[in-house]
Formats: structure tokens, C-alpha cells, sequence
């Protein structure tokens, strides 16, 4: 392979897809069981304790990633906003695993569902695919925990309902999209650009050795970005980040890295022509 190819390879977006595709189906599916639960977990339990009464609609691998990113929220009292009521179970589901002192917002686009409106329980009726809907809606809600997107799982619907949801959520907050099917999925691809996102830099003073990165909106806002298969999770930031810094620590250093922040540098300086030389003249 030359220097060329190996350039295009490692750099045009099409081909890095390509041979990530050609990675993926050259792994081997798993033979073991179909769901892996693991640990214990207070919603499956409750999920599985369910042989009558309202109706949950859950895939089974959901309860893992649940309670990995919300049980720091158990006996805070949180107040999560779930699109999606159908059958009113996981509203009961969310009250028996925050505690009795939670607040729960449905939201969904039939009426019907307002019958399960109780103590701590609130129903919001609208389509969660219109931008104006939003906008009334957050002029009367409590500031939100957690936000579960389990309505609709259309591309455009989880779009407009992370847009209007994620900049209001509460600092610490957690936002999970479930559903997201399917490879090429839309709403897939604006994680994944939200997820490119939180890697961009910004040199605030480009040559200088560890100088720091500028944190752009999103960053400021979203601390991590988590994709599990048909979900994903965004988590806030507790504190608005304003600047990356990589300081160095200690006082004994190996030579042979000397010189490659100033290369860093340059490749944000000279963009794509610089980083062409680089490769092809195999520096
Ligand atoms: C999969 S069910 C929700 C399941 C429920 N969260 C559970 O765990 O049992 C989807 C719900 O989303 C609602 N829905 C569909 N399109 C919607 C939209 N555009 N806006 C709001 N809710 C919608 C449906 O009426 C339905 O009740």
C-alpha cells in the first residue's frame, strides 16, 4: 500500500465508513444467551414482577443502561419527563424506582392517556414533532432530571424533542432517546454529528505548546455522549466548561515526543494541505 492510499484510507469519510463497515461484518455474532442481565436491577425486577395490571413496553437490554446512567438520581427526588405514556406501566415503573417523592411528566399525543394523571404524576398532551409545542410547554414545566424519549421513534420526532429538550434540561441532567433503529438511522446520524462535535478544538493561542482548547456550545453544555444498540444517552454537564487544558505533570521527559504539539498546532493552523505533505512525505 502507498503513502497515498494509506492517506485516503485513514482520511476520507467515506472510506474510514467503508472500512469500519468491512470491520464490523467480519466480526462473529455471539452464540451465548440473546440478552445478557447481568446485575441486579430494581426496574427489571419490577418490569418482570409485572404479570397483570398497566401495560410496559420495554426491550429487555434497556434496564442495564437505565440504571447506569439514573441511579444517582434514586431518593433525590428528580423530576423526569417520559414521552410516550401508552399504557401508564412505566410511569408506576419510574415511581417505584426514584421513590415516592419523584415527579413525573407524560407526555404523549393521545388524549386518552390523561387518565393516569395522579398525585406526582402530570399529563401533557401534544406532538412531540412540533418545535411550538415545546416552546409552551417549557414556559410551564419544573426544571427536568431526566428526559426518556419513548414516543413516536420517529427520526424527525427525536430530533425536534432533543432540540427543544436538551438546552433546558438541568445541569447533571440525563436525556436518553430510546428506539433509535436501524443503520443509517437520522437520528443516529445527528448523535454521531453531535458526538464528532464534542471533539472539535479550538486553539485559543495555535504554536504555543499546551495551550488550551475552547470549549464550543456544545461542549460547554454536554459532558458525554453514550450509544448502546437502539439508545442513546446524553449527559449534562454539572458546570458549564468553558476551556480544555492538558498540562503536563512531573519533571522527567522522554525525548522522543519533543516538537509533536508544535505539529499538533500546525495541522489545526494549515488544515488538510499540511496534514497531505505530512503523510505523503511520511512525517
Ligand atoms: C412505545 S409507546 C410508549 C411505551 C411506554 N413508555 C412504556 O414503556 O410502556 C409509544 C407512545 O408514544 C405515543 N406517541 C406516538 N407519536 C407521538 C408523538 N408524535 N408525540 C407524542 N407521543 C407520541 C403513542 O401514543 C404511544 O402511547
Amino acid at each position: 500500500m502507498n503513502n497515498l492510499t494509506r492517506l485516503a484510507r485513514a482520511k476520507i469519510p467515506f472510506l474510514v465508513r467503508n472500512r469500519a463497515r468491512t470491520f464490523v461484518h467480519g466480526l462473529s455474532a455471539a452464540e451465548s444467551q440473546p440478552t445478557a442481565d447481568t446485575s441486579p436491577n430494581r426496574l427489571r425486577d419490577f418490569y418482570d414482577g409485572r404479570t397483570t395490571g398497566r401495560g410496559i413496553w420495554k426491550w429487555r437490554h434497556y434496564f442495564d443502561i437505565y440504571d447506569r446512567h439514573l441511579s444517582k438520581f434514586c431518593g433525590t427526588a428528580p423530576t423526569i419527563l417520559e414521552i410516550g405514556v401508552y399504557s401508564g406501566g412505566s410511569l408506576e415503573m419510574w415511581r417505584h424506582y426514584f421513590g415516592a417523592d419523584c415527579h413525573i411528566i407524560g407526555v404523549d399525543i393521545e388524549d386518552a392517556v390523561r387518565s393516569y394523571e395522579s398525585t406526582g404524576v402530570s399529563i401533557l398532551i401534544g406532538d412531540q414533532a412540533d418545535p411550538a409545542f415545546w416552546r409552551k410547554a417549557i414556559q410551564q414545566l419544573p426544571p427536568i432530571d431526566i428526559v426518556v424519549d419513548d414516543g413516536g421513534h420517529a427520526p424527525h420526532q427525536q430530533i425536534a424533542t432533543i432540540e427543544a429538550l436538551l438546552p433546558v434540561l438541568k445541569p447533571g441532567g440525563v436525556y436518553i432517546c430510546e428506539d433509535v433503529l436501524g443503520d443509517g438511522n437520522k437520528f443516529g446520524l445527528f448523535a454521531n454529528c453531535l458526538a464528532a462535535a464534542l471533539d472539535a478544538t479550538d486553539w485559543l493561542a495555535p504554536g504555543a505548546p499546551d495551550t488550551p482548547s475552547r470549549a464550543n456550545g456544545l461542549q460547554a453544555l454536554v459532558g458525554s455522549i453514550h450509544r448502546y444498540p437502539f439508545v442513546t444517552v446524553v449527559e449534562r454537564n454539572l458546570v458549564p466548561v468553558s476551556k480544555f487544558f492538558a498540562p503536563k505533570s512531573g519533571t522527567e521527559w522522554q525525548p522522543f515526543l519533543e516538537g509533536t504539539h508544535m505539529s499538533a498546532r500546525k495541522e489545526q493552523e494549515f488544515g488538510l494541505i499540511y496534514r497531505l505533505v505530512r503523510r505523503v512525505r511520511g512525517f
